[in-house]
């Protein structure tokens, strides 16, 4: 019996970085070009679709801004807990900006109470002096932190950076609360848009689900002007192809998929990333429990994998969801729209051929805002609707296979 050597080349997984980014290119350009601005005006937003690779995208850019001669901070998730107050923004962003200030020394002149004078002293950008600083300053939030990052500003320079990105992933997560009057999102876009105004290079990369473009545009409207989009969309077959045959290159793996087995993965994930690793690492894994069977290697288990997928993935938001929101979800998965939009008066349509007793349109509009609010689907900029998770219409279809009486 064979004893194979070779370990799985693909990962699928929230945030795991594939052994090889198909199809970015242009993004990673767009990116470049937003780096070499003399002032900033535009900062990057990537948004797309669950699983669509905005984290690694992301993660890819920190080296190549630092090579740019750039400063990173974060790259962390912003969590619900940001969210909650001003102050808790301020903890997060100064607490991720003191890991690359606090190596910066800085010679300053303090006056001092003694009748020696002012005396020259080196004073680190620690995590307590930029606190210290941001307490110290008088007047609102925002006033603190612009001159917190105002005094990083100059230091910086002296090290002869470009600037600083701040990087943050799950920026959606961000939003004001008006009947807490909290603003953190208004006091995040409102800090960096004043500093840029003056000149200060730190730029914001922020990454989202695609209801973070309106979120930003509630918040503040001059958001429009602020970031230049990225929308990752799914791979084209020419990338998925580059997606499902690179990583076994790199890896000299000698058995490579045949073109029947390539053409299968581009079907079935849809050219979307998180599905192309997935199918591909399950394929890659039937073939090996195979091959030290001695067996030959057939064609992609297409119907098992797609029943994998649907346990590990779509499972768990379809239990999110009740029996009233699952009507609405059959109805639209029926519509055969994929992923493309629709609305609340196609759907009251569609329910007039599906269902014995149709559905209201306020009934619709109530279940699509809790919908949106569960993450499954958003609103788009035309007040249209869309899956937020790809390909999920398609697994309500299925589950509708598996399952007919259920559905009525
Ligand atoms: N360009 C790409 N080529 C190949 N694989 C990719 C690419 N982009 C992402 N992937 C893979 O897709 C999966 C999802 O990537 P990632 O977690 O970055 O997506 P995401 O958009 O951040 O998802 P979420 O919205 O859930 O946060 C990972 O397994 C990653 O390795
Ligand atoms: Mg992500």
């Amino acid at each position: 019996m064979t004893q194979l050597v070779f370990k799985n080349p693909y990962r699928p997984g929230a945030g795991h970085m594939p052994l090889h980014l198909a199809g970015r290119e242009d993004d990673i350009a767009k990116f470049k070009a937003l780096l070499n601005q003399e002032t900033i005006l535009s900062n990057p937003l990537i948004t797309g679709l669950r699983g669509v690779g905005k984290t690694v995208l992301l993660e890819t850019l920190k080296p190549i801004a630092i090579r740019e001669g750039w400063l990173w901070v974060g790259g962390t998730e912003l969590s619900e807990s940001v969210s909650v107050s001003e102050d808790n923004l301020v903890i997060r962003l100064l607490a991720d900006l003191s890991i690359v200030t606090s190596g910066i020394t800085q010679t300053v002149v303090e006056e001092s109470a003694g009748f020696s004078g002012s005396q020259p002293k080196n004073v680190v950008w620690s995590y307590n002096r930029l606190m210290h600083l941001y307490q110290e300053t008088p007047g609102l939030h925002s006033d603190k932190l612009k001159a917190v990052l105002e005094a990083v500003a100059v230091a910086v320079r002296h090290l002869n950076k470009k600037g600083i990105v701040f990087a943050y992933d799950e920026a959606q997560n961000l939003a004001d609360n008006a009947s807490k009057d909290r603003y953190p999102m208004s006091l995040l876009l409102d800090v960096f848009q004043s500093i840029q105004r003056k000149g200060v290079p730190f730029m914001l990369a922020l990454t989202g689900l695609p209801t973070i473009q309106t979120r930003l545009t509630e918040a503040r409207t001059y958001t429009e002007r602020m970031f230049h989009v990225i929308f990752l969309d799914r791979l084209s077959a020419k990338e998925t192809r580059e997606a499902i045959e690179v990583p076994l290159q790199l890896t000299q793996c000698p058995f490579p998929f045949s073109e029947k087995s390539i053409n299968t993965v581009c079907e079935i994930s849809g050219g979307y990333p998180f599905f192309i690793q997935f199918i591909c690492k399950e394929a890659y894994d039937t073939w090996v429990q195979q091959h030290e069977n001695e067996g030959e290697l057939s064609a992609i288990p297409v119907e098992e994998i797609l029943r994998k997928l649907d346990s590990d993935f779509f499972q768990g938001r379809w239990g999110l969801v009740t029996d009233r929101q699952r009507d609405v979800l059959k109805v639209i998965a029926q519509m055969g729209i994929n992923d493309g939009e629709f609305t609340v008066s196609e759907i009251v349509a569609a329910s007039e051929t599906y269902l014995i007793k149709p559905f209201a349109s306020s009934r619709v509009s109530a279940i699509l805002t809790s919908l949106t609010r569960l993450g499954l689907i958003f609103r788009t900029r035309h007040g249209k609707y869309c899956f937020a998770v790809p390909m999920f219409g398609k697994f309500v279809l299925r589950h509708l296979e598996d399952a007919p009486d259920l559905i009525w």
